[in-house]
């Protein structure tokens, strides 16, 4: 819906944010709406043509807001709301530069982000693709019960066979922390992490929460140390320059042989050439991604997907009904506040 009074600000949308968010919009007679009408992610053209004039910008991940983005906006531009947790599609030198807030959705998805990485870490370490697609093409597998047959490695413990199991992440925030509480109930014994050098080691929550989840220890160790001792490698760290391909080849090559990779992250943290080798090598057990460097763009033909030993699914880490109306909600009020110049529920300090 757009109406045109002049006095109105322009209000980007650029998707359909479902009635209960787009009638808190469409309440604020302040404003002139303008949503891309489809069903499908917006085209860039579509967002340069009506971006001129805009004060604010609720966008998708799917879309970069760069500089011609940003340009084309012109001087009204003082908020984008963005309905997600991670901001690499998003120039912030520019932002910066410009004096135009942020808004972002960081907690209402963590629940549902951690229940993926916990299921991806069991369908890849379980060989869950591999048997579901066994049994569609109506190949129920003979000889099942070889003792060794269809075996992989268990995420929880087994008493007097192996007693430890060691997660690890990369990238230790928030989705990390409500990842390592759920598999603490599987009987995970050992956490370790590595995040960004230059933070700042809080020892003291790393003891509470060994103590809170009743692990052997939560530990802050180097990339080496990651890799060659994670029996579950969960990759939620940030996306962007600086982490770019941080698991390639070198890095996989130090995990263990029975290990499973898991990113729920972003996929220009893995490179993905790198990746198969190690899974059609052996050098890992598996690995399970909800995210692909290059999507969506992502065939039948790309070498994760061609890999058995690789769970793909298309980026669905946040996608439940009540976590993605929490993300749009917040990305509404966000971009409410943002406009009206007072606090936002969720703000990234740019
Ligand atoms: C996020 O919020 O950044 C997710 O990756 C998109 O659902």
């Amino acid at each position: 819906r757009a109406t045109s009074v002049c006095s109105q600000r322009k209000l980007l949308v650029t998707r359909d944010l479902g009635p209960d968010t787009m009638s808190l919009l469409y309440a604020r007679e302040d404003l002139e709406v303008v949503t891309w009408p489809e069903d499908r992610d917006c085209e860039r053209s579509w967002l340069l043509d009506n971006v001129p004039g805009a004060a604010g910008a609720i966008v998708m991940v799917t879309e970069k807001i760069d500089e011609e983005v940003l340009e084309r906006a012109g001087p009204n531009l003082k908020v984008i709301s963005t309905t997600s947790v991670g901001f690499e599609h998003v120039d912030l030198q520019g932002l910066y530069r410009r004096k135009i807030r942020l808004g972002y959705t960081p907690d209402v998805l963590n629940n549902a982000v951690a229940d993926v990485a916990v299921m991806l870490a069991l369908m890849a370490g379980r060989l869950a693709d591999q048997g579901v697609t066994l049994v569609k093409e109506g190949k129920w597998p003979a000889h099942n019960f070889g003792p060794f047959h269809f075996v992989g490695p268990q995420l929880s413990p087994v008493p007097s066979i192996s007693t430890t199991r060691t997660v690890g992440f990369l990238g230790f925030g928030r989705i990390a922390q409500a990842t390592l509480a759920r598999l603490a109930a599987f009987g995970v014994t050992h956490c370790i992490y590595s995040t960004n050098p230059s933070s700042p080691h809080d020892r003291e929550r790393d003891a509470a929460l060994a103590e809170q989840l009743k692990l052997r220890a939560v530990a802050r160790v180097d990339l080496d140390t990651l890799a060659r001792d994670s029996d579950v490698l969960i990759l939620l760290a940030p996306g962007g320059a600086a982490t770019r391909h941080v698991i390639d080849e070198a890095f996989l090559r130090k995990m263990g042989s029975r290990a499973v990779l898991v990113n729920v992250a972003r996929g220009t943290l893995v490179d993905s050439d790198a990746l198969a080798k190690a899974l059609r090598e052996g050098w890992i057990w598996g690995a399970a991604v909800d995210v692909v460097e290059g999507e969506p763009q992502v065939g039948a033909d790309h070498p994760l997907v061609r890999e058995p030993r690789c769970v793909v699914v298309p980026h669905i880490g946040s996608a439940t009904f009540e976590t993605r109306l929490g993300m749009v909600r917040t990305a509404a009020t966000n971009a409410l506040a943002g406009l009206d110049e007072v606090d936002m529920p969720a703000e990234l300090d740019v």
